[in-house]
């Protein structure tokens, strides 16, 4: 099970001025237990409709399905087309599972005709498997690169292009699956309640796992039992319950808006954006309060932020990723005294001592940071934290008084790029 230390943002730790008091834990831990006992009344009722993902066995079923037969087709690409949540997510699952002997995932998630045009001179269509996710069927990028790639997969293959596209989006209504459905391609259900952002352990997260062969089983058994624990009424247990009452401690009643998201792990790195998305779609709703969300990289920003954080305003506190477990690779012997320290340790060794230095300083600087510890970088520990950071959205979305669900506040520009495109030929 994943571990997540607090003790960097108390007020024991870094002063009762900077930090969590005891006394405000305890007092928000009685809000919680009622919000977990809410979700739990709503989720019964039919409400929070991605909790309940991991255990649909049906979605399993077709996925396994659908990744068995295109196994079979030895296909060498996947041009995954999908922006928000629906590229967000197979990205991370990309840098986690992607190797030499798996197909290669490109998650297109850009109009950007210098990427794409660069894309399409490298990528084999003949050897492509072409998948685009979109819940809407509407979104602008998407859906302009979908249409450039199946063009060139129509061309390629002809007839048979049919059985190389798929389509992820809502089963029923949309423009996207009445396409789909009229040229025969195969669909599969991103379920009408779940947005981009909650659809991790939907097809647009079970496919590419199943593609690139990650074990499906431990990703979903591992949200199942972050699900068990955070249920627990109990706020020391609950790490979700946890998570929530620090974020809005350290934002209400400490005055840092910032939560700067930063995993120790280059393998990471778009879980970072990915959780970025989630806070701030779900939580930017009011001017009044809210965090805003930061994605950030270690070790490489401590080379040109860190500077900030230690000695800058006091906007931030910091929420690191580590994986404990790392490959073994190891410096030889250095034949220099100055640096001979280095000799012989692993390159995990220096990454740990680079993760401790910043939090370390960070303490040293009264700044609060939490830190949660993947034991090793698995499906099963994945599934673990993208369940976790739902159910603690959720529990700030009651904490904050907004909805987590929906995004009004996109659509604007999204109307108004349609426009512009509408009038001009
Ligand atoms: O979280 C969300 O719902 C959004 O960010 C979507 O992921 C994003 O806008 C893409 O939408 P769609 O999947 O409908 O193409």
């Amino acid at each position: 099970m994943l571990q997540l230390d607090i003790t960097g943002t108390l007020a024991k730790t870094i002063t009762p001025s900077l930090g969590i008091p005891e006394n405000d834990l305890a007092t928000i831990k009685n809000t919680l237990k009622s919000y977990v006992e809410d979700f739990l009344k709503e989720r019964s009722a039919g409400n929070h409709a991605w909790a309940m993902s991991p255990y649909d066995r049906e979605v399993l079923g077709l996925v396994e399905d659908t990744a068995a037969r295109l196994k079979r087709e030895r296909i060498e690409t996947i041009v995954w087309v999908g922006i928000g949540g629906s590229g967000l997510g197979p990205r991370v699952i990309k840098e986690v599972f992607e190797t030499a002997e798996t197909p290669e995932l490109i998650i297109v998630d850009t109009v950007d005709p210098a990427v794409i045009a660069a894309e399409l001179s490298i990528i084999d269509f003949q050897r492509t498997l072409l998948v685009i996710a979109s819940k809407s069927g509407g979104t602008l990028e998407p859906t302009a690169a979908f249409f450039i790639m199946e063009e060139r997969m129509k061309q390629a293959l002809g007839e048979r292009a049919k059985e190389r596209i798929l389509v992820i989006t809502d089963p029923k209504e949309g423009a996207l699956k009445r396409y789909a459905d009229a040229e025969g391609y195969t669909t599969l259900p991103l379920h009408p309640d779940v947005g981009g952002r909650f659809s991790i352990f939907t097809p647009v997260g079970l496919l590419p796992l199943a593609l690139l062969g990650a074990d499906l089983t431990s990703f979903l058994r591992g949200a199942k039992e972050m699900d068990t624990v955070c249920q627990h009424p109990d706020l020391s247990e609950n790490p979700a319950a946890q998570l929530a009452a620090i974020q809005f401690l350290l934002d209400t009643k400490r005055d840092y808006p910032i939560r700067i998201i930063m995993p120790y792990a280059t393998r990471l790195q778009s879980l970072g954006r990915w959780e970025q998305q989630l806070l701030a779609e779900s939580l930017g709703k009011t001017e009044a309060y809210g965090p805003t969300p930061l994605a950030s990289i270690g070790t490489q920003d401590q080379h040109s932020m860190l500077q900030q954080w230690i000695q800058g305003r006091r906007l931030h506190w910091h929420l690191f990723i580590c994986e404990e477990e790392k490959e073994r690779v190891t410096i030889p012997k250095i034949p220099m005294e100055e640096l001979s320290f280095l000799s012989e340790k692993g390159l995990g060794q220096v990454l740990d001592a680079l993760y401790e230095g910043t939090a370390q300083s960070l303490t040293a600087a009264k700044r609060p940071h939490a830190t949660i510890t993947l034991p090793r970088l698995d499906a099963y520990h994945l599934g673990q934290i993208f369940f976790l950071f739902m159910v603690e959205v959720m529990l700030l979305g009651k904490l904050y008084r907004v909805d987590p669900y929906g995004q009004p506040g996109v659509e604007m520009g999204k109307k108004i790029a349609k426009e512009i495109l509408s009038r001009r030929s």
